[in-house]
């Protein structure tokens, strides 16, 4: 039996060096006063089932999961929640006391939190939603909008089929919109979301129109480097409410901090500035 009195956690992915989850543990370890460590791993494709199975032994009571490992890890895990075979990914595994291996996933859970948090009005009742991107992350966000009961999708995305691909997944309340016609979908909107990787540092810039968006929608982009990404900057011109994409990152973690080291943390202005600083 392994000593679970001192928790380890930490995060797989590859590379890793990169992610911002270390500091954001620590920072909640400090801040909660919690004994624990949470540790970056990089591993190997090839090795990802030998280390999921042997992390358990090693004193851990779970991980997150990241790029490039977030689609194999469910076909390892002994279990996993209706919202992760859903996604079909998980970036939280859970090693419980039976020695059977959970996976989960938050994603979309981080980022409905960050909108309720971002938008404090913001309801699924307010209209339909649009999404841009038809990749993993927006399997997510598709997933938690209806799973909170918005009854209205327009999904657009550069590769038609790959938009076409999520509607047969999650059925009639998604309606692909071409991607040259995106600005039109914009007008319906009460929510938008970018989940698309332009406007990344490093990559073009989303150029889709926005005057057809109206006063008051609530606008969130998953990408936060930078945090103020143009697409963001112009909706607030527009007279949006606009949500940057760091709070989901931080939200998704708070499920499994809480499950591994006892408190459920804040996503507030301090952890904000830590993982910043
Ligand atoms: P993630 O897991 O972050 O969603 P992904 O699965 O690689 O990453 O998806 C990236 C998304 O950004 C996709 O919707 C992709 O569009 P395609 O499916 O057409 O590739 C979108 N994307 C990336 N570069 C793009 C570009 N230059 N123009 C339009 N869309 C782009």
């Amino acid at each position: 039996m392994t000593d679970r009195s001192i928790p380890l956690a930490g995060v797989i992915g590859n590379p890793i060096s990169h992610s911002k989850s270390p500091k954001l543990f620590r920072h909640w370890l400090k801040t909660y006063n919690r004994s624990g460590y949470y540790i970056p791993m990089p591993v190997q494709e090839g090795d990802l089932e030998t280390v999921i199975r042997t992390l358990p032994s090693m004193g851990f009571v779970g991980c997150n999961v990241t790029i490039p490992h977030k689609v194999d890890v469910l076909q390892i895990a002994d279990l996993a929640t209706d919202r992760a075979t859903l996604i079909g990914a998980a970036n939280t595994l859970i090693f419980r006391r039976d020695g059977k291996i959970h996976a989960d996933n938050t994603d979309g859970y981080g980022f409905i939190a960050n909108l309720k948090q971002g938008a404090p009005g913001w309801a699924p009742s307010i209209g339909p939603a649009a999404v841009l991107g038809a990749g993993g992350a927006a399997r997510a966000v598709i997933a938690s909008l209806i799973e909170v009961g918005v009854q209205e999708i327009y999904l657009t995305n550069r590769t038609r089929p790959k938009a076409e691909a999520l509607q047969s997944a999650f059925g009639t309340k998604v309606t692909v919109v071409d991607w040259v016609q995106a600005g039109n979908m914009l007008e319906e909107a009460a929510t938008v979301v970018n989940t698309t990787s332009l406007g990344m540092q490093g990559q073009p810039e989303l150029r889709v129109p926005l005057d057809g968006l109206r006063r008051g929608t609530v606008v969130t982009d998953l990408v936060y480097t930078p945090l103020k990404t143009r697409f963001l900057a112009e909706a607030e011109e527009a007279g949006c409410i606009t949500i940057d994409g760091l709070g989901m990152l931080l939200h998704q973690a708070v499920p499994g901090f809480e499950r591994w080291f006892g408190v459920r943390p804040e996503v507030d202005v301090d952890t904000r500035a830590a993982i910043l600083g």
